[in-house]
C-alpha cells in the first residue's frame, strides 16, 4: 500500500486549470524568471496604486529583509468584498452551519457581508481603532468572526485572533505581547452541545496584567446571561446598529501588517507571526486558485477553525478574494454523531472539502456506515493539511469518503509561510498516499544533511526553503532578532521549516514531521516548552520535560515526565490535578495524555536534560535509546523505563 499511486483522472488531466505540461512551465517560470511570474500573478489582486518592484529579499544577516510589491497599495478587504458587488453582490459569501443541526444555518451574500464589515469597521473606528493598532479577536466559528477580521483589514488594523479553546491565561499573554487595548468576544460558544464560556475567559484574562484593554465588544451568540462591564464593554448588535454602512477601505502599503497570528515554537512563548498585506494577498489567492482547481459558483468547505493559520487564508482570505462561497461549521465532525460531515456535504452540496487528519482517523474509526449512509455525490475534491497524514488514514479518505473519484490534495505549509508550499495538484500529480508531492510555484525546496551539505536526489533531511515567496511570515512581532534567529540561522542564508522531509526517485517530497521541539496534537501545533512551563509552574513540581508520543487519533500524543519537590509523594490525584492544571493554564488542547512521575529526569554531567532518550520512551521505542553513557546517572533511565505508564 506505501507503494500505491492514483493516476490523476483523465478529466482532471484534461480540464484543470494546472495540467501536468502547464505545471512544468509555470514552475520553472516562477524559478527562472520569478518576477515576470509573479507580475502576472499579482494581478489577480486590484491594486490601488501598482507595484513597480517584485521582490526585494535576503535571508543572509548582512542585508536580511523580506518585502514583496513593496510600492504597491491595496486594500484587502476591498478585494474580498466591494470587487465581488457588482458581479455577485447577491451570490452567497459564507455558508454557515451551526454546532446543533437542528439550528438554523446562515447564508450571507457577498452585500449582506459588505455591510456587516463596513458597519463593524465603523464601530472600531468610534472606538478610536486606528491604522496598525491590534485588535485581539475571541470568537467561536461564526460569520461575525470573518466580520471582525474584514473590518480590521478595512480600516488597517492588525487583528490577532486568539483560538477560542486558549485558557484566560493563555489569552491574556497574547493580549500583552502585541499591547491590545480591544477584544472582541461573544458571550459564550458552543462545540459538540458544550458550551465554551469566551466572556467569562475575557474577564478572566483580563484580570491578569491586561490594564490595557478599555474596550470589549460582545457578540451574542447563544443568548446566555453574562455579566457586562459599564463603560467598557460593547453589545455588538447595539454597537453597530449605530453606525453607517459605508466605510471607505483605508489605502495600505503592500508591507503594511495584515495580522498577528501566535504560533508555538521549540523555544519560549509562542511567538506573533506577522503577515503583511500585499504578497499575503497574491500567496493566498493564487494557492487557493490552483490547489482547489477554484472555479466560480462552486462551494467550498475547509473545516478549519479561523484561530488557526489554515481559517486565515482558507476559510476567510482567499475564498473570499476568489469570489467563492465558503462554509463555516461551528461544531465537531463526532457530533451529535459521526455523520455530521458529511451531512453537512450534502446539505450545502459541497463541492470541495479541506480537512485535518486527525479528524479523518476520528471518523475513521467510527466505521464506513456514518460515512457511506451519506449521498456525497457533490464532492469532486478533498484536501487534507495541517499534519502528516498516515496512508491507512489516505486510503479511507479516498475510497470511503470520496469513493475513489476525488483526488486528494496533501498540503504542507505552517504558520509562517501563509498558504501552502508542498502540494499534488489535481490535474497535474500523480497522488502517493501520504506524499505532499511537488513544490508550489516559486518554492525552492532543499534537503540538508545534519552538516548542512544539500542532499541531491533521492534522500531524507532536514527541510528548508532556498529563496523567499510573497506569503511568508515578515517578523515575529516585537522581536525581529527571534525572526532571524529562529529561521535563518540553523542553516545561513536559508528558511529552516523544522520539518523532516524525504525526496523518493520520483521528486516526491514526504514530510516526516517535526524534528525540533514541536509537536502536532490533533493537528494543533504545540511547544513541548510550553506544557513544561506550565506544569512546572504548579507548587509541587520541581522539574518537567515534555515530549511527543505517539498516538492513533490525535497524530502526536503528549508525554510528560514529571519530578516533584521532594517533600511531596506523588499520587492519583496529584497526577489528575495536573491535568487540570495543564488545562486550565493553556487550555485543553494541551491535556497531557501521559503524566510519568520520576525522581529524576535523565541529565548530561553538564545538567542538560537527554530529551533525545526521553522522546524514546515516550515512543515505547524503548530497544533503542542509544548511548547512555554520557549521562550523569545512567540508572535514571532504568527507572524511567521500569515505570512507563501504558497509554488507557
Ligand atoms: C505540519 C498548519 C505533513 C508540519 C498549516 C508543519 C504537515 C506544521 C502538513 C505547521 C502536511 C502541516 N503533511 N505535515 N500536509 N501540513 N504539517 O503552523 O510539521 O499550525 O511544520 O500550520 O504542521 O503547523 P501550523
Amino acid at each position: 500500500m506505501a507503494d500505491a499511486v492514483y493516476p490523476v483522472p483523465a478529466d482532471w488531466a484534461e480540464n484543470a486549470l494546472i495540467t501536468a505540461p502547464v505545471y512544468e512551465e509555470r514552475y520553472r517560470m516562477s524559478i527562472e524568471q520569478p518576477d515576470a511570474f509573479w507580475r502576472e500573478e499579482a494581478a489577480r489582486i486590484d491594486w490601488i496604486r501598482p507595484f513597480t518592484r517584485v521582490s526585494e529579499a535576503s535571508f543572509h544577516e548582512a542585508d536580511f529583509g523580506i518585502k514583496w510589491f513593496a510600492d504597491g497599495t491595496l486594500n484587502l478587504a476591498a478585494n474580498c468584498l466591494d470587487r465581488h458587488l457588482e458581479e455577485r453582490g447577491d451570490q452567497v459569501a459564507i455558508l454557515w452551519e451551526a454546532d446543533s443541526p437542528d439550528a438554523a444555518s446562515r447564508a450571507i451574500t457577498y452585500g449582506e457581508l459588505h455591510e456587516m464589515v463596513c458597519r463593524f469597521a465603523n464601530l472600531l473606528k468610534a472606538q478610536g481603532v486606528r491604522k496598525g493598532e491590534r485588535v485581539t479577536l475571541y470568537l467561536p466559528m461564526v460569520p461575525e468572526a470573518a466580520v471582525a477580521m474584514l473590518a480590521c483589514a478595512r480600516i488597517g488594523a492588525i487583528h490577532s485572533v486568539v483560538f477560542a479553546g486558549f485558557s484566560p491565561e493563555a489569552l491574556a499573554g497574547r493580549i500583552q505581547d502585541c499591547d491590545s487595548r480591544i477584544v472582541v468576544t461573544a458571550d459564550e460558544g458552543l462545540r459538540g452541545g458544550k458550551k465554551v464560556p469566551l466572556k467569562a475567559n475575557v474577564d478572566a484574562a483580563l484580570g491578569h496584567n491586561c490594564e490595557a484593554v478599555d474596550t470589549v465588544i460582545v457578540l451574542k451568540h447563544t443568548g446566555a446571561d453574562v455579566p457586562m462591564t459599564q463603560g467598557r464593554d460593547i453589545d455588538w448588535a447595539m454597537g453597530v446598529a449605530a453606525q453607517s454602512a459605508d466605510c471607505p477601505a483605508e489605502e495600505m502599503g503592500a508591507e503594511d501588517p495584515l495580522f498577528i497570528l501566535y504560533t508555538s515554537g521549540s523555544t519560549g512563548k509562542p511567538k506573533g507571526v506577522l503577515h503583511t498585506t500585499g504578497g499575503y494577498a497574491v500567496w493566498a489567492a493564487m494557492t487557493f486558485q490552483y490547489v482547489f482547481d477554484y472555479r466560480p459558483g462552486q462551494i467550498y468547505w475547509c473545516a478549519a477553525d479561523v484561530g488557526w493559520v489554515t481559517g486565515h487564508s482558507y476559510v476567510v482570505y482567499a475564498p473570499l478574494m476568489t469570489g467563492a462561497t465558503t462554509v463555516m461549521f461551528e461544531g465537531v465532525p463526532t457530533w451529535p454523531d459521526a455523520s455530521r460531515f458529511w451531512q453537512i456535504v450534502d446539505k450545502f452540496g459541497v463541492e470541495i472539502f479541506y480537512g485535518a487528519p486527525t479528524a479523518l482517523r476520528a471518523l475513521m474509526r467510527e466505521g464506513d456506515e456514518w460515512v457511506t449512509r451519506t449521498s456525497r455525490k457533490s464532492l469532486r475534491l478533498l484536501g487534507s493539511v495541517g499534519e502528516p497524514i498516515n496512508p491507512e488514514a489516505w486510503e479511507w479518505y479516498h475510497r470511503v469518503v470520496g469513493e475513489g473519484r476525488c483526488p486528494i490534495v496533501d498540503t504542507w505549509w505552517q504558520t509562517e509561510t501563509g498558504a501552502c508550499m508542498m502540494t499534488p495538484l489535481p490535474g497535474a500529480h500523480a497522488l502517493k498516499p501520504g506524499s505532499a508531492a511537488k513544490p508550489m510555484f516559486g518554492v525552492r525546496p532543499l534537503l540538508l544533511d545534519n552538516e548542512g551539505q544539500v542532499i541531491e536526489g533521492a534522500g531524507e533531511g532536514c527541510l528548508v526553503i532556498d529563496r523567499s515567496w510573497p506569503g511568508q511570515m515578515r517578523t515575529v512581532w516585537g522581536d525581529h532578532e527571534r525572526f532571524f534567529q529562529t529561521y535563518f540561522t540553523t542553516f545561513k542564508g536559508l528558511y529552516f521549516t523544522g520539518d523532516g522531509c524525504k525526496r523518493d526517485e520520483d521528486g516526491y517530497y514526504w514530510i516526516t514531521g517535526r524534528i525540533d521541539d514541536v509537536i502536532n496534537v490533533s493537528g494543533h501545533r504545540m511547544g513541548t516548552a510550553e506544557v513544561e512551563s506550565a506544569l512546572v509552574a504548579h507548587p509541587k513540581v520541581a522539574e518537567a520535560a515534555v515530549v511527543g508520543m505517539p498516538h492513533a487519533v490525535k497524530g502526536q500524543g503528549i508525554y510528560a515526565f514529571v519530578t516533584t519537590n521532594v517533600e511531596v509523594e506523588p499520587d492519583e490525584q496529584l497526577r489528575r490535578d495536573l491535568v487540570q492544571w495543564v488545562r486550565r493554564e493553556i487550555g485543553p488542547i494541551a491535556t497531557p495524555d501521559i503524566i510519568q512521575f520520576t525522581p529524576a529526569l535523565p541529565k548530561t554531567r553538564s545538567g542538560k536534560i537527554m530529551r533525545r532518550i526521553l522522546r524514546k520512551i515516550g515512543e515505547n521505542d524503548l530497544s533503542n535509546l542509544g548511548d547512555i553513557s554520557t549521562l550523569a546517572d545512567p540508572q535514571v533511565v532504568e527507572h524511567l523505563v521500569a515505570g512507563r505508564p501504558q497509554l488507557a
